[in-house]
């Protein structure tokens, strides 16, 4: 997978699909060839370069022959010389000075993939399923070494990378700028677009599309958390490519903290792609010996359009980053009784809905906020994690005996990371909150944030949770996060290392993770924060499924999993059905909708199914049904993007099991179109010649062309005439399910 041609220096690195290949033009200068489609051979084009030189950039010494650093495609490069770009690396020196020059020291290339200690990443499970390089620079005036690491996955058109940043001198170094990974393609400034999601709460995922432009186009984080606002994703998309044709080029940090990720397109129209640490406010000391190791960076590229992107992530992500009993396996559909009664419960509420639950098949009763503390609404009790024995008479193990008598298992919420100013843990700990000397600390939500980048405050989070986690019988945990950070900080931080703060933080919280997740195992994990504030790999890591939003109504869930599907696999969504009207946009739709719209992520319940009618139970109990019957293709099959609710009034998806004998293609539209016109949907993917018949006996009243159990059409059929939709009802959903014959 990694070959190194020592006559031309140049490093070949090959998936199944794709070839990425850079080399060396001098010690110091590692020139980005080539990323795209599997070549066999790669090389410099002689005299390639050469032009390259121009007025009003400087040459380094030594490159007057080959070309100027200031526009070459670089694979690796720092400020202080002669490229004048937004660099891989800065670094700051004792004597004030950011000029580095590295040189080229080793390489090595093995099978495998190391960890990245103390951060998430991707993984493998056979040394044979890929290849790292690690290629060492070192700067001999300042004695410091950076080591590149790229993994390359044999199966799987992904290419992982990090940076180690070691101090070999006898003085303090600051890192300022450190990008997992950077990347040059020459003269594609004016063919490509900036893909990028972005959003608030309750409306994340929002996907944008815009042409590069000559400067900077930047998603970023600068709250504590990845953020509603930008998912640390972006793509550098071929202006003529669409979901399923063209080159894309995917990006993505394995990271929840402030991170930021762009292109910046010079005026030669060379686009620079980089994904990293946020370096606004990021300052990291190294002292002599120490060595900081960047976050994980993951690129594909597809030239089989944005879908073809998305299908890389969701494989790598479900399977090698992803981990746990839980990865592989079928999660328990839940009902939580967040927005059916909010705070407003008592035991006998929450037996009340795990009893009509379990009737029609509900597997898991998740008590969400509100069990602990004195809390009774959002003021208060945040830190105090011992049950509140006027809403749970018999505790945590008087409810929990009581679900699982229901043949359900017990879940429950925590959010581990705050402290309220109300509880008795800040009253006998106020310090332990994130504060700074002097200064009034800003409420998010009326709470503060605990100071994980303490050691003994990490500790008390981990017992705190464990000593529930070991008393009751709890079997799954919803670990929320309700708010961004403001005043960044610690006290027990030295002047010259506040910078550390953001990503010491960071650390302490996947200590957390790691710690919590390896002593439970049994314990199925679902990320929160505020919905999707902080829906990234890096959570992915630890917990296998992240609740997307706290929108839950199926309309505007439609665009925010399409989104969100643009880089994490529908098996990582947590979506549920909830009450009409919905509590964030006063709309009606039909459990069907609801139903089929949730069916695509970990299907779930939210509402008070204590006072639900027969009807609706019914229709909910087919629900569940329909997904156990069809969730593995969901799931575990390839996705295709269809029509984007962004640009249409449909949101359509397709899904093709990994063995390619079912086809599912879940239809849904926005507005109805009163006698609209005929709207062909068209399948993708399909063996033109096979016989696809249908075996899902869906009633709908958008589908006008006859498709009911049994109906059947050639391959070609549904690829090129399709399935003839009428919008005649708003939000009408349809999931059309084919077998192809043999
Ligand atoms: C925000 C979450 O997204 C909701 O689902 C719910 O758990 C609330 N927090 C509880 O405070």
């Amino acid at each position: 997978m990694i070959t190194y041609n020592e006559k031309d220096r140049i490093f070949k690195l090959d998936t199944k699909n794709t070839t990425y290949a850079f080399g060396f033009l001098s010690d110091f200068a590692l020139v980005h060839i080539y990323y795209g489609d599997f070549i066999k051979n790669v090389r410099f084009i002689p005299d390639e370069f050469s032009y390259m030189e121009r007025l009003g950039s400087s040459t380094e010494h030594g490159m007057e022959n080959i070309g100027c650093i200031d526009v070459l495609p670089m694979e690796f490069s720092t400020f202080g010389h002669a490229d004048t770009r937004l660099p891989t690396l800065n670094l700051k020196y004792a004597d004030g000075t950011c000029a580095s020059r590295f040189n080229y020291r080793n390489h090595k290339i093995f099978a495998g993939k190391p960890i990245l200690r103390g951060l998430p990443a991707t993984y493998v499970e056979d040394d044979n399923e890929a290849d790292t390089l690690e290629l060492e620079f070192y700067d001999n005036v300042k004695n410091v070494s950076v080591t590149l690491v790229y993994t390359v996955y044999r199966e799987i058109d992904a290419i992982t990378r990090s940076m180690r940043v070691k101090n070999e001198s006898s003085e303090d170094v600051f890192i300022t700028r450190i990008m997992s990974a950077s990347v040059d393609f020459t003269t594609v400034g004016n063919e490509y677009d900036f893909l990028h999601l972005n959003g608030a709460w309750v409306r994340e995922f929002k996907l944008s599309r815009d042409p590069l432009i000559c400067g900077s186009q930047e998603v970023y984080s600068r709250r504590g958390t990845s953020s509603h606002h930008h998912n640390p994703f972006f793509a550098m998309v071929h202006r003529k490519a669409d979901e399923n044709s063209g080159n894309v080029y995917g990006f993505n940090l394995i990271y929840s903290g402030n991170f930021t990720g762009g292109i910046e397109v010079d005026t030669y129209e060379t686009a620079r792609c980089y994904i990293g640490i946020n370096s606004f406010n990021f300052n990291w000391k190294l002292e002599t010996g120490e060595e900081f190791q960047s976050p994980e960076a993951v690129l594909t590229f597809s030239s089989s359009g944005i879908s073809g992107m998305s299908q890389i992530y969701h494989k790598l992500y479900r399977t090698r980053l992803c981990r746990g009993d839980f990865r592989d396996a079928n999660r328990p559909i839940l009902i939580n009784n967040w927005e059916g009664t909010r705070f407003d419960f008592t035991e006998e509420k929450i037996v009340a809905i795990a009893e009509k639950a379990s009737k029609i098949g509900l597997e898991l009763m998740v008590l969400d906020d509100g069990w602990f503390g004195k809390r009774n609404d959002d003021h208060s009790s945040l830190g105090d994690w011992k049950p509140n024995l006027e809403k749970l008479p018999n505790g945590l193990n008087g409810l929990a005996d009581k679900v699982n008598a229901l043949g359900m298992k017990f879940g429950l919420w925590f959010e581990p990371e705050m402290i309220s100013p109300d509880s008795d843990l800040y009253r006998v700990h106020p310090d332990w909150a994130i504060h700074l000397n002097n200064r009034t600390s800003s409420l998010g939500r009326y709470q503060l944030i605990l100071d994980l980048s303490r050691k003994e405050i990490c500790d008390f989070v981990i017992s705190s949770v464990a000593d529930i986690l070991n008393n009751t019988n709890i079997e799954y945990v919803k670990w929320d996060m309700n708010r961004t950070f403001s005043e960044f900080g610690s006290v027990e931080l030295p002047a010259d290392r506040m910078g550390e703060f953001a990503h010491r933080y960071m650390l302490g919280l996947y200590y957390i993770l790691e710690t919590l997740t390896s002593k439970f195992p049994n314990v199925l994990f679902e990320g929160c924060a505020s919905g999707g504030g902080r829906f990234d790999g890096g959570i992915l890591y630890y917990m296998p499924q992240i609740w997307v939003s706290d929108c839950s109504d199926a309309g505007e869930r439609l665009s925010i999993q399409y989104g969100c599907s643009l880089c994490y696999p529908t098996s990582s969504m947590g979506c549920h059905v909830s009450a009409i009207p919905n509590h964030q946009t006063g709309r009606l739709t039909s459990m069907k909708t609801r139903g089929d719209v949730a069916m695509m992520g970990q299907l779930g319940f939210e509402l008070d199914m204590s006072l639900m009618t027969d009807e609706d139970l019914e229709a909910a109990r087919k629900v569940i049904e329909k997904y156990r019957k069809y969730r593995d293709i969901f799931h575990n099959g390839n996705m295709y993007r269809i029509s984007s609710p962004f640009e249409s009034n449909e949101a359509i998806f397709q899904f093709i099991s990994e063995d390619e004998k079912t086809v599912i293609l879940l239809y849904s539209n926005k507005h109805a179109v009163p006698y609209g016109p005929h709207k062909r949907t068209t399948l993708v993917n399909l063996d033109p010649n096979a016989n696809y018949i249908e075996i899902e006996d869906e009633i709908s009243d958008a589908l006008i062309t006859p498709v009911t159990k049994g109906h059947n059409y050639f391959g070609y059929e549904l690829m090129k005439r399709g399935l003839i939709f009428m919008e005649k009802r708003d939000y009408s959903t349809a999931i059309h399910v084919f077998r192809k014959e043999d």
